[in-house]
């Protein structure tokens, strides 16, 4: 599935309280608020802690684009609530490994931040090899001023970094109008500032850049089966219900489950980060993966083998996405087999809470 990616709003203001005014108007349009450069300049770690305040329920990116000591840098950013922090392209490997490490232990996220880099596929490779999962591809605030325009080249590297498996986000003068020029590529987040925050009406602007980019970026598969089967949502909520279904099924199943590689938060948290459907869960003690699979096979009709599978010997997956459809049916049935799967090899599913959770969930 290509998911829609995720808009962040960056508040590039030096007041805090004008920044803070402007995080509450905006809120509901957006995914992500951006505590920008010269605001973490300004007023520091009382930016994340004031927007975590008043926004608890948005991910909040701190653009510090640390340049040196970045596991302390990463440490204080998260300390202070927020999810995500920078680190600038040009920092030393070692510099990049600490705030990764301190990201990971604490289920946070550390981009890399391209601004001024040259070589970014040969560094590119260099990240990869620690580790590195996400980027910022930024055509600079200073560059645009001396008429630095988006290229093809631009997009051929995006691509390049997307195909080694980086999440990607772009970045610089975004516009609505410019939308269009992204939209071959499956980026992960796109972040738009001077376009939101200088505009007359600033909640306009970001309603305006969420709905092209749901409307660019939404799939024809996903829109028919948001018609079919939850009218009145969009094809994103549909496949997001879906996969929170999913998700609160399994958990109260008992089972451990963990998404995009991390233990899952859930989804209504605000330290959620998963944007695609596919769930992974970790076998219980002494069941493999592979009889799951086998047993689920069983249990379900054939137009449903797509949408689980095996990912390890101990963990296995389910995707709702890879359904027919999105129906209630096929997903309780899904979750139904998965649940009688495992009680057959052993493990006692709570299967009642189980479904209750996924039926409300569709409700
Ligand atoms: C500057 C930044 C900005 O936050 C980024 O460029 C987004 O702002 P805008 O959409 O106004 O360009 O990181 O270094």
């Amino acid at each position: 599935m290509t998911a829609i990616p995720l808009l962040q709003i960056a508040l590039d203001y030096i007041s805090l309280p004008k920044a803070l005014a402007m995080a509450l108007k905006v809120a509901g349009e957006v995914d992500i608020i951006e505590i920008g450069t010269p605001l973490c300049k300004a007023a520091g770690l009382d930016a994340i802690r004031a927007v975590r305040e008043v926004c608890p329920d948005k991910l909040i990116l701190a653009d510090l684009k640390s340049p040196d000591v970045g596991g302390l840098e990463a440490q204080m950013a998260f300390d202070a609530g927020a999810d995500m922090m920078t680190v600038i392209g040009g920092a030393a490997l070692a510099t990049v490994e600490s705030a990764l490490k301190v990201a990971r232990e604490q289920g946070k996220e550390m981009l890399m931040e391209l601004t001024g880099v040259r070589d970014i596929i040969s560094r590119a490779e260099e990240w990869k090899r620690i580790g590195v999962e996400r980027m910022v591809y930024h055509r600079g605030w200073d560059e645009q001023v001396f008429h630095r325009e988006w290229a093809e080249e631009d997009r051929l590297t995006i691509r390049q970094l997307i195909d080694m498996g980086f999440k990607v986000t772009v970045t610089g003068g975004i516009t609505v109008d410019l939308l269009s020029f992204f939209q071959e590529l499956p980026v992960s987040i796109i972040i738009a500032g001077r376009a939101i925050h200088q505009a007359e009406d600033p909640a306009a602007s970001a309603h305006e850049i969420r709905t092209t980019i749901h409307r660019l970026w939404g799939d024809v598969r996903g829109e028919f089966a948001a018609a079919s089967s939850f009218p009145g949502l969009t094809a994103r909520t549909a496949q997001d219900t879906a996969a929170k279904a999913i998700r609160w099924g399994v958990s109260e199943m008992g089972l451990l489950l963990t998404v995009d590689g991390r233990e899952c938060p859930g989804c209504d948290s605000p330290q959620r980060f998963c944007q695609g459907t596919t769930t992974t869960i970790h076998c219980p003690p002494g069941i493999h993966a592979a009889d799951v699979v086998e047993e689920i096979g069983h249990l379900v009709s054939p137009g449903l083998r797509r949408a689980f599978g095996q990912e390890s010997p101990s963990v296995f997956f389910l995707d709702p996405d890879r359904l027919p459809d999105l129906s209630a049916g096929r997903i309780v049935e899904l979750l139904r087999a998965t649940g009688n799967a495992l009680r057959h090899l052993g493990f006692q599913a709570d299967m009642v809470a189980g479904l209750a959770a996924a039926e409300q969930v569709l409700e």
